[in-house]
């Protein structure tokens, strides 16, 4: 069975986002969805927060699931026989990053592939942090996050 893995910090998880797991999953048998725990970014949600969030919006998904790892990525993909990590690429900017990652995650440990994905062009524009900043300042964010992490976002009011 080929498992991939796409990984992320996922605070919150956006449509963009959304829009890879569900076109990974017609394309793999299986997709687990890794929430990096220890960030050393402050996330506005916390790890069994975001992985809550992911879990209900692809609940309709039946060969997705959603983990928390922490420490190196490469000794999960390891550890779980997983074949390929997936990324999404939104544009150039996001490639130099992107790139530095798969190859550092290759020389960690070479049979760690990375496998990239086109974001949709609708949201090549779309981050986590984008929208943390709209919703902070009371912009409309409907549309870019799954009607889930909407409800959540506003009845937690979180700044
Ligand atoms: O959504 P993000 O924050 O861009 O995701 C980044 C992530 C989680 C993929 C990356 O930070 C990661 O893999 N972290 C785990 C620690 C690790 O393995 N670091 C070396 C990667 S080159």
């Amino acid at each position: 069975m080929k498992t991939v893995l796409y990984p992320g910090s996922f605070d919150p998880v956006t449509n963009g986002h959304l829009d890879i797991i569900k076109r990974a999953s017609k394309m793999f048998d299986e997709v687990t969805v890794g929430v990096l725990v220890n960030s050393q970014k402050s996330p506005m949600f916390t790890a069994d927060e975001r992985t809550a969030l992911i879990q209900e919006a692809v609940k309709d998904l039946p060969n997705v699931k959603v983990v928390q790892f922490g420490g190196l990525l490469v000794d999960y993909v390891v550890k779980e026989g997983i074949t390929a990590i997936v990324k999404g690429l939104r544009a150039i900017s996001d490639f130099e990053m992107e790139l530095q990652m798969a190859s550092m995650n290759k020389k960690l440990n070479d049979d760690a592939e990375t496998i990239f994905m086109m974001t949709a062009t609708e949201y090549s524009y779309l981050s986590s942090s984008l929208v943390k900043e709209v919703f902070r300042f009371g912009g409309e964010i409907e549309g870019l996050v799954p009607t889930n992490v909407y409800q959540y976002m506003h009845t937690k009011k979180r700044v």
